[in-house]
């Protein structure tokens, strides 16, 4: 079976890439590389001997994409390019428009000229919104987004509904990411995000490395255990795998979405304390003020992709931490090698 992932030299994609290989898939990758890096791909054929098709192309572009139709017999997509930065979506609404809802339109557009019809997505807890009750769980509506990268994500669900609707023959399934963190555990593949990390695990582990002085801890007074906000991390292996068990299992036409998450909330603190004992490595930081926009908690209900997909997530905190600074501490600079 061929399966084209979109977005397969980014951090999720590339390891998703490696357990598809593993697994026996072929694959084929397009990427733009506007935040991803041809080394992820290398690095995925070192891991499994088995080299991935990359094609340098964006989903936007049309003629790109039918050509690779024509050329690769192609039998369900794996979709995660887009931008993903949430505060950068806020100044740049018409770029996370463009690529995130356009970028998918014309990939099915073209899925659909090709006749493949099986797409797993993408998607994001962040589509709750700011007032679904914890754990958050899939038969509760999509809620209001506060940005437009969030909005990209609950638009790009509802026309991926409606194809679905429209057309019997499409078998779509919406994953609804939590917080992904860790890295490959060879070591080879992690999270190289451009600039200043966003996240909170790609900021820790640049100051354990030295790259940064010290972490910021966003707000200490909400309303959580230790002050500090709560979200469900979970491995980033795991996750890919859970694309392969949803690739495995959704082949009936319409729309299954699914949470993949661990069930269960970690704090701030508890993140930068746990690195700390995993890697005895020190990692200085501050308390400071409340990021605009965090939720003080949330975490999955993950028990429809447990009991549908047969799906869980198998690693726990410690793995996270110990193979994220594998990652870091091998590659200082990411993929890059300055
Ligand atoms: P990433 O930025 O590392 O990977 C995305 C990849 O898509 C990059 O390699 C980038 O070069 C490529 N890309 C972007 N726009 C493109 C376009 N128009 N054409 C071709 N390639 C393009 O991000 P990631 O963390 O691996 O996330 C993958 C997907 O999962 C994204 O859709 C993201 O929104 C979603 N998601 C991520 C998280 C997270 O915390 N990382 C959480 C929930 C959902
Ligand atoms: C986690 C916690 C911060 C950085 C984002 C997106 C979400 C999804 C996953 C794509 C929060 C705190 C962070 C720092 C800190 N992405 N923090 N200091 O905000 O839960 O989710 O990524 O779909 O849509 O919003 O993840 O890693 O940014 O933050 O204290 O330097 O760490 O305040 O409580 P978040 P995050």
């Amino acid at each position: 079976m061929k399966v084209l992932v979109t977005g397969g030299a980014g951090y999720i994609g590339s390891h998703a890439v490696v357990e598809l290989l593993e697994s026996g898939y072929q694959v084929v990758v397009v990427d733009n590389l506007c935040n991803g890096s041809e080394v992820a791909l290398s690095r995925a054929e070192e891991i499994t001997g088995k080299k991935p098709t990359f094609v340098r192309a964006d989903i936007r572009d049309r003629p790109a994409l039918d050509t690779l139709f024509a050329l690769h017999k192609i039998d369900a997509v794996i979709h995660f390019a887009g931008l993903k930065a949430v505060g950068e979506s806020v100044g740049k609404p018409l770029a996370y428009y463009e690529n995130n809802v356009n970028g998918t339109l014309v990939l099915c557009q073209a899925m659909e000229a090709a006749g493949v019809r099986r797409i797993v997505f993408s998607s994001s807890a962040t589509v709750y919104g700011n007032e679904a009750p914890i754990p958050y769980i899939e038969t509760t509506p999509r809620g209001t987004t506060s940005n437009p990268y969030g909005t990209s994500k609950a638009m790009v669900e509802k026309v991926l509904e409606d194809i679905a609707d429209a057309d019997r023959r499409w078998s779509i399934t919406l994953l609804r990411y939590f917080n992904p963190i860790g890295a490959h555990p060879s070591g080879k593949m992690g999270e190289d995000p451009l600039g200043v990390p966003n996240n909170l695990m790609p900021f820790i582990a640049q100051v354990a490395v030295g790259r940064r002085d010290e972490l910021t801890v966003f707000g200490n007074d909400y309303p959580t255990r230790d002050g500090t906000c709560e979200r469900d991390y979970l491995h980033v292996v795991d996750l890919a795998k859970g694309h392969l068990k949803a690739l495995e299992k959704n082949t009936k036409p319409g729309v299954n979405v699914y949470n993949l998450g661990t069930g269960m909330g970690t704090s701030v603190l508890d993140m930068v304390s746990s690195f700390i004992r995993v890697n005895n490595v020190p990692v200085p930081y501050k308390l400071g003020e409340r990021r605009e926009g965090d939720l003080p908690a949330f975490w999955a209900d993950a028990s429809k992709a447990r009991d549908e997909l047969d799906w869980v997530a198998e690693k726990n905190l410690d793995d996270m931490m110990a193979d994220t600074w594998r990652w870091q501490s091998r590659n200082p600079n990411g993929y890059r090698l300055l």
